[in-house]
């Protein structure tokens, strides 16, 4: 028998714990706390984060993001199909209603080219996912979202250290999303960042993450009294959490080293088979620095994606996987009017696409592996099979 290789193993830098052990000898759990502190530090400089607030999760961010934009019953927000739940999830929360735009062939980015014409009368916000770490086109979201009076919440998710035009992902928009899951390139379990481009929404953010209340501000002696004064949730996590993270940002340089190595190496084998037309590999705009969030493939047609999936994971052993259903298409999407055909491109490759095993401490031996039995593969399959297909 041979060892499974995982899909994704959470990363540990080893001084996480000694971390944690000075929380609890602090006998400081709560939030905000002085590893909080240290994390919006952290985040502040290595990722340029005007203002930076440790969340719950990156569907906690999203979701404060959505209370900020004031938004109401019936009110419009344009995002693309192919992304997670917690984008449309936010939004439809607070009463409103996502409208699917599909997504462009070589990022797998919302097409920015389709959002003028998806904009009505109550739309509010556009919600762009920067997918696998690569950015979408900012600059041309931005301003239709000025010319329009629309608000830009960046589902930045998976794009912590990757940048458009030189600027960090999460710092292009009104507010953005981080997340910090155990399969994202700096981990703390169930972790995420809340992001604003203005003092005003900041000083707002802070109240709708303490429940509503002026707290921090009562913390920091500005107030003689904490009360309720806005709508809030608690979004803030506790010190044992910050203090995991603040460990893997002071790693952040390493891992990115790390994951970076092993993406090129998987780019390097895939270029031949993406030459001769076997299969498409993840595209890079030249504005764009990815930051290695994953490794994709994008075979010809679904078929052979299925047939991969079952080879790696039944036959050897290496936990490969597909990743989005188009939003749109889902039983909730459905209820706001999603249908066949909506979003094409989203549809075509959500079957076409499959995941390979990438997490920042997978060995040197186990990428061979992979890679071995990817090649086994597509020796003889993609091979025989690709000469009448286009990518
Ligand atoms: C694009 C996107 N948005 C949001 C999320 C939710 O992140 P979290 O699990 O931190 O809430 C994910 C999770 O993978 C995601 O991929």
């Amino acid at each position: 028998m041979t060892y499974r290789i995982p899909f994704n193993k959470p990363y540990v830098i080893g001084t996480e714990i000694g971390y944690i052990t000075q929380c609890l000898a602090a006998a400081k759990l709560s939030g905000d706390g002085p590893f909080t502190q240290l994390c919006h530090k952290l985040l502040q400089e290595s990722f340029r984060a005007p203002h930076v607030l440790l969340t719950t999760s990156c569907t906690s961010a999203l979701e404060m993001a959505a209370l900020l934009c004031d938004l109401e019953p019936g009110d419009e927000v344009i995002l693309p199909s192919f992304t997670f739940v917690s984008t449309a999830n936010a939004f439809v929360l607070c009463g409103a209603k996502p409208v699917f735009v599909d997504i462009r062939r070589d990022t797998l980015n919302i097409d920015e080219k389709l959002i003028e014409q998806a904009i009505t009368p109550r739309t509010r916000v556009i919600a762009p996912v920067h997918y696998a770490g690569v950015a979408c086109e900012m600059d041309v979201i931005n301003e239709i979202a000025a010319r329009r009076g629309l608000r830009v919440v960046e589902d930045a998710a998976q794009a912590v250290g990757a940048t458009y035009k030189g600027e960090f992902l999460g710092t292009l928009g009104d507010f953005a999303a981080y997340s910090f899951h155990e399969t994202k390139n700096f981990v703390c379990g169930e972790g995420g960042a809340f992001l604003a481009a203005s003092r005003r929404d900041f000083e707002r953010a802070e109240i709708v993450r303490e429940k509503g209340t002026n707290r921090s501000q009562f913390f920091r002696g500005q107030v003689d009294k904490y009360t309720w004064v806005d709508v809030g949730s608690s979004y803030l996590p506790g010190e044992i959490i910050a203090a995991f993270l603040a460990a893997q940002f002071e790693e952040a340089d390493d891992i990115m080293r790390r994951r970076l190595a092993l993406w090129d190496r998987y780019h390097a084998w895939a270029e031949p088979l993406e030459q001769q037309g076997s299969l498409r590999r993840p595209i890079i705009p030249a504005d764009c620095v990815h930051n290695a969030h994953m490794y994709y493939l994008l075979l010809p047609t679904p078929e052979l994606r299925n047939a991969l999936l079952t080879y790696l994971n039944a036959a050897c052993d290496i936990n490969s996987v597909f990743h989005y259903l188009p939003l749109h298409l889902s039983r909730m999407g459905r209820t706001f009017g999603g249908k066949e055909g909506q979003c094409p491109v989203a549809e075509d490759v959500s079957e076409r696409l499959l995941r390979l095993p990438f997490y920042t401490g997978l060995s040197d031996a186990d990428q061979s592996r992979v890679v071995a039995a990817l090649n086994d593969f597509t020796a003889a399959e993609i091979c025989a099979r690709a000469d009448s297909l286009s990518l």
